[in-house]
Parts: structure tokens; C-alpha cells; sequence
């Protein structure tokens, strides 16, 4: 781990740990999504302050204690009109930024960019302006702020007035928008959001990829050429080892191991998200299942998924799309005793790990994707020399592409080549494989990536 010298302050939109009120008591719980997994690790334990949007009303109760000390940590969180939340979070964060620097609009209807949408960007501007006043408050001198993802993007220019003492530094879990994407923008809202960008320090990315989306915008809307630097996260072996060898975790095997039985199993773990492909994904293993009838009734595919932002029609359709094109593989292919999908919504992490300890086949196909941990834990705890597919759109992929099955995630009859490919090999091919695996997905850790935001903040103000 790192030396840390000058405090750090980290700044997100979803805090690490989600409040409820049990009898006027608060109860603190860890909170998912790859962004708090892969961050909070580093801060448990140490001076850090994490500030984050209290996202449900029992976070509201937490924001009204000011700093809370629990698991480890020590969170603020900060109630923020409810209006201005939803449309900063829902409009412009999800709806809009998501979407762009994902690639995930049908160009011909939408986004709709008209008066409410101008409305949601002004209430961006005042969930930002909310976040840096907080920070100006509380950051302790000459702090390095670590500022994360596209919900905050206009932090930088705002702190830089109010605390020239701190340093910033900006981070994106996505990929981010390439010009053409960057263009449906209204031209004053991409600029403001670039120049807020382009207003911290420096920006850094999880992949050279996505950097270079980012300046290419900035050379097109701004005309400059921002600071940025390329750091991928990694998981924390040590964490979720932890959690693997857990007893919730120990009964979960059990029981997966009695219901597969002989059978391999092909496993997805992700939230319900457009952009993790799970449709194409059922779609390569339905083509699968018609060209190889030898594998009918010798494989499960358990797709673990957790619902998320159903705030969005496009969420819940999608949700319901997924729902639906798993019935329809199921009739068509199961049989007494078999159902070839098993579609498992129920958010319970030791499970997710027990299936990660368990896998034969990872599929990791998101159409796009800033990093995907998901490809390097799954290695961390498989015991069976399970193979990982994985889609060359994810950030990970730079890292990880000589040592796993590598998929063009449009290409459905290549997903299914290679869901085959991986179930055919023999063991020895198997241990080859994993052996290669194991060592990528140990290369680094999140302490790596902490120490490269610290080393591009220091040269930033060099
Ligand atoms: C991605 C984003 C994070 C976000 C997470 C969960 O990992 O990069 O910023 O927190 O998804 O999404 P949610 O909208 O539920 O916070």
C-alpha cells in the first residue's frame, strides 16, 4: 500500500456504505457497484473521507450526523434537494453522460434534448456546486481531492476558486464520448462539462482508449489538450479472497455443487445494465445450444444480476427483455430436468463469489465497458481452471487480452464459437489457461491505482 503524506478526500455520487433506520438506530451496510468495490478496500482503515450524495432516506438521516464512522471508514453524505438529485442523477447522469460515453443512444430518438432537459442540466450544475461547497468545508489542507466519475465532472473549476490549496484530480469509471458522441450535446453544456473536466488538475482514465476519446473531444469542442493519465483499477485479492472462503459463501457451493452435478457451468455476473449485453450474450449461447445438441442438458448458464436504476424506462424494458428472451431459450431448448438458463436476481454477494469459485466458462461481453472487474476476480477465487470470455470493448481488456477467449461483443456467432471453444477444452488446456490468467489478474491491486492518482496529482502541480 501506499505512502499517503497529504490527506486524501475522495468524492463520489454512490457512497460505500448505504444507510437504513432500524428503531431510530442507523445501520450501516456496504454498498455494490464496481466503483465502491474497487475503491473501498482503500480507505478502510485510514484517515480518508469519503463524501457522497445520500442516495435514499436513511443516507438523509446519516447526512444529517455530519462525518459517520462505520465498517472502517469514514463517510459524510450530503442530502441534496431531492428534485435536483433526480434530475442531475436521472436526466443527465444515466439518461445522457451514461449513455454517450457508452455508445448506447438509437440516434434517431434520442436523447431529447429540450426544455427539461436544459432544466436537469442546470440542477447538474447545482448538484455539483452542492458537492464543492461540502468539499471547500471539509477538505483538510492541501488535500488531494480524488473526484469520481461523470457525475461530478464540474468540481474542478468550482474547487479551484474556493480551495486553491487542495488538488484535484478527476476519474472516470466509463469510457467517455468520442467527438461524434460528444456533439449531441448542446454546445454550451458539452463545453461547460469538458471545461469542468479539463478545470481539476489533471483527469485520469482506465484505459489509453477512453483518454484518447477524452482529449479528441476537448481538441473538438475546447480547442486544448487537458492533462490526463491511464490507471486501472484492480480487485482486491485479499478482500474477496476473504469473502470466498466465508461460511455464506462455503454453503453457497454446497449447494450450487449438488444442483449442477456433472453439468459445467457458464456464469454472468453483472448489474442489469444495457451495456453488459446480457441479450446478446443469451443470443450466442441459444446459437450454441441449435449447432451443438451434444452440449443440450450437460451445461447451465446462470446469469446473476442485480436490478439497477429502474428510475429509466430503458432499464426496466431492458430488464424485462432479458426476463423475457430467457423464457423463450428455455422453452425452447429445456427439457424435464433441465433448463438451460437460470436467470437469478437476488442481490446477495457471498452467492456471486460462491458462483465465481464455481465457474467453467465467465462471460464478460459489455458492449462497452470502462474497466470490468468482474473478469479479474472471477480468476482470483475460480477453482476448476474456469476460462474467461471476454469483450475486446472492455477497459480490462488491454490487460487481460493474451490470456482470455477475446470476443467482438456484436458478434453473436463468434460469442457462441467461443462459449464452445471454452467448453471443450481439455483439462490440461484448462490449467494452461487459468495458470496465465491467475498471474494478469494479480499484477496489480487497488493500492497500485491509488498511488498512480497520487503520482499524477503531484506531477500535475509540479
Ligand atoms: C458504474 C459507474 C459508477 C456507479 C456504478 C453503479 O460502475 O461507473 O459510478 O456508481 O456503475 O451505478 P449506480 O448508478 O447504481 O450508482
Amino acid at each position: 500500500m501506499t505512502n499517503v503524506t497529504s490527506p486524501i478526500v475522495l468524492v463520489s455520487n454512490r457512497g460505500p456504505l448505504s444507510f437504513s433506520e432500524t428503531d431510530g438506530q442507523l445501520v450501516a451496510k456496504r454498498g455494490a457497484g464496481g466503483l465502491v468495490s474497487g475503491l473501498a478496500p482503500l480507505v478502510v482503515g485510514t484517515d480518508t473521507m469519503w463524501i457522497a450524495a445520500a442516495l435514499s432516506d436513511g443516507d438523509r438521516a446519516a447526512a444529517a450526523e455530519g462525518v459517520i464512522a462505520a465498517e472502517g471508514m469514514r463517510v459524510r453524505t450530503l442530502a441534496i434537494d431531492p428534485t435536483v438529485l433526480r434530475q442531475a442523477y436521472d436526466i443527465i447522469c444515466n439518461a445522457t453522460l451514461w449513455f454517450l460515453h457508452h455508445g448506447l443512444h438509437d440516434l434517431s430518438r434520442r436523447p431529447l434534448i429540450d426544455d427539461g432537459w436544459l432544466e436537469a442540466w442546470a440542477s447538474y450544475r447545482t448538484y455539483n456546486e452542492a458537492f464543492a461547497e461540502v468539499v471547500a468545508t471539509d477538505a483538510p489542507a492541501n488535500a488531494t481531492v480524488l473526484v469520481q466519475d461523470y457525475h461530478l465532472a464540474l468540481l474542478g473549476p468550482m474547487l479551484r476558486t474556493a480551495r486553491p490549496d487542495v488538488t484535484t484530480v478527476h476519474f472516470s469509471h466509463t469510457p467517455f464520448a468520442p467527438p461524434m458522441l460528444m456533439r449531441v450535446m448542446p454546445h454550451d453544456a458539452a463545453t461547460e462539462l469538458l471545461e469542468g473536466m479539463a478545470g481539476h488538475d489533471v483527469c485520469g482514465f482506465h484505459s489509453a482508449r477512453w483518454a484518447a476519446d477524452f482529449v479528441a473531444s476537448c481538441e473538438d469542442v475546447l480547442g486544448h489538450t487537458p492533462a490526463t493519465f491511464v490507471a486501472p483499477l484492480a480487485p482486491d485479492a485479499e478482500d474477496i479472497g476473504a469473502v470466498a472462503s466465508g461460511a455464506a459463501c462455503e454453503a453457497a457451493v454446497t449447494e450450487l455443487d449438488d444442483h449442477l452435478g456433472e453439468r459445467q457451468l457458464i456464469l454472468r455476473v453483472d448489474r442489469i445494465e444495457l451495456s453488459k449485453n446480457l441479450l446478446r450474450g443469451f443470443r450466442a449461447y441459444d446459437l450454441m445450444l441449435s449447432n451443438r445438441p451434444d452440449l443440450r442438458g450437460s451445461v447451465i448458464f446462470r446469469a446473476l444480476g442485480y436490478p439497477s436504476r429502474e428510475g429509466l424506462p430503458e432499464y426496466l424494458a431492458y430488464r424485462q427483455e432479458v426476463e423475457s428472451l430467457a423464457d423463450v431459450i428455455n422453452r425452447r431448448w429445456g427439457f424435464d430436468g433441465w433448463s438451460p438458463i437460470e436467470l437469478d436476481l437476488s442481490d446477495n454477494f457471498p452467492r456471486s463469489v460462491a458462483h465465481l469459485r464455481r465457474y467453467d466458462v465467465l462471460l464478460v461481453n459489455p458492449i462497452r465497458d470502462g474497466l470490468n472487474l468482474v473478469a479479474k476476480e472471477g480468476p482470483l477465487v475460480n477453482e476448476r481452471h474456469g476460462s474467461v470470455i471476454l469483450s475486446r470493448e472492455a477497459g480490462i481488456h488491454d490487460e487481460m487480452a493474451d490470456v482470455v477467449l477475446s470476443v467482438n461483443p456484436y458478434d453473436i456467432a463468434a460469442q457462441a464459437a467461443a462459449l464452445a471453444t471454452a467448453l471443450d477444452r481439455s483439462s490440461a488446456e484448462r490449467a494452461t489457461a487459468a495458470a496465465a490468467l491467475d498471474i494478469v489478474a494479480r499484477e496489480r491491486d487497488p493500492g497500485d491505482w491509488l498511488d498512480d492518482q497520487l503520482a499524477a496529482a503531484r506531477s500535475a502541480r509540479r
